[in-house]
């Protein structure tokens, strides 16, 4: 049982920064990852259609044998994920918005968000703001496109610093010492959000959290791999883009092999 594989996934790309963080924290435990980037962006689709595409890969899966399931992307996390558990008797665990450690760290009291419309506009991120934004002002900014262009490898294109730059106006004049990226597409984006802010605003997202949460929750379900061997990853996408593949390696960083990539249509 041990040795079955964790089964993470994602609107697409942007999943794979939590996946890094997962392979970092459990180097042992096979994965298997898949980018449904043929879909993405998730973020203006409606709960039902992410719901039937997450009920979808969950089965996909299954089918792989897996023995707990990542869903690392926010919007799906916010749309699908209480439906997953009703369904579904494997540990799934999902992503928020760093809202929480945001609000532990800021010293100004003002705090952005960077996030999807879907995740947003979500009752799960209303709750995270009732529960963790009541002492501190929450300026929250949807990234339309931002996700597309990550998915295009465009890490640093002109399109995307002047999508940013729009982005990032309104959080810089409320005076935010602190910017959750609330969608797992934009860590790939840090270096670029970096240079176009001041160097005192932290930028804050739950990849490592929740690869420590993993970790914990295997252990308490005696499902960790303790072999000590190094687990395999395979990473599959139904996008069908000539520059699919090159872009998911350049975002991997081209280290740690085994490294198994495939075609997947689902
Ligand atoms: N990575 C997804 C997230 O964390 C992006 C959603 C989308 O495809 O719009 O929300």
């Amino acid at each position: 049982m041990n040795t079955k594989s964790i089964g993470v996934f994602d609107s697409g790309v942007g999943g794979l920064s939590v996946l890094r963080h997962i392979r970092s924290a459990l180097p042992s435990e096979n994965l298997i990852y898949f980018a449904d980037s043929l879909h993405a962006p998730y973020g203006n689709k409606t709960p039902e259609f992410i719901i039937e595409r997450s009920v979808r890969i969950a089965d996909f899966m299954l089918e792989q044998q897996c023995k707990s399931l990542v869903v690392a992307c926010n919007t799906a996390t916010a749309a699908a994920i209480s439906h997953l558990r009703h369904h579904y008797a494997l540990p799934i665990l999902g992503m928020e918005p760093a809202v929480k450690p945001a609000a532990a760290v800021t010293r100004t009291g003002v705090v952005g968000v960077l996030a999807t419309v879907g995740t947003l506009k979500s009752a799960q991120f209303a709750a995270l703001l009732e529960n963790y934004g009541q002492h501190i002002e929450v300026v929250t900014q949807a990234c339309v496109g931002l996700v597309e262009c990550v998915e295009r490898g465009e890490l640093d294109s002109l399109s995307t610093r002047s999508l940013l730059k729009g982005y990032l106006k309104p959080l810089l004049d409320h005076g935010v010492d602190t910017i959750v990226l609330g969608c797992t597409h934009y860590p790939f984006l840090k270096p670029l959000i970096e240079s176009m802010i001041p160097t005192h605003i932290a930028l804050v997202d739950t990849g490592e959290a929740v690869a420590r949460h993993l970790k914990q929750v295997l252990a308490d379900s005696a499902l960790l791999d303790e072999s000590g061997r190094k687990g395999s990853i395979r990473i599959g996408t139904n996008n069908s883009e000539p520059n699919a593949q090159e872009v998911i390696l350049r975002l991997w960083g081209g280290e740690d092999p085994p490294f198994e990539l495939q075609s997947v249509s689902l």
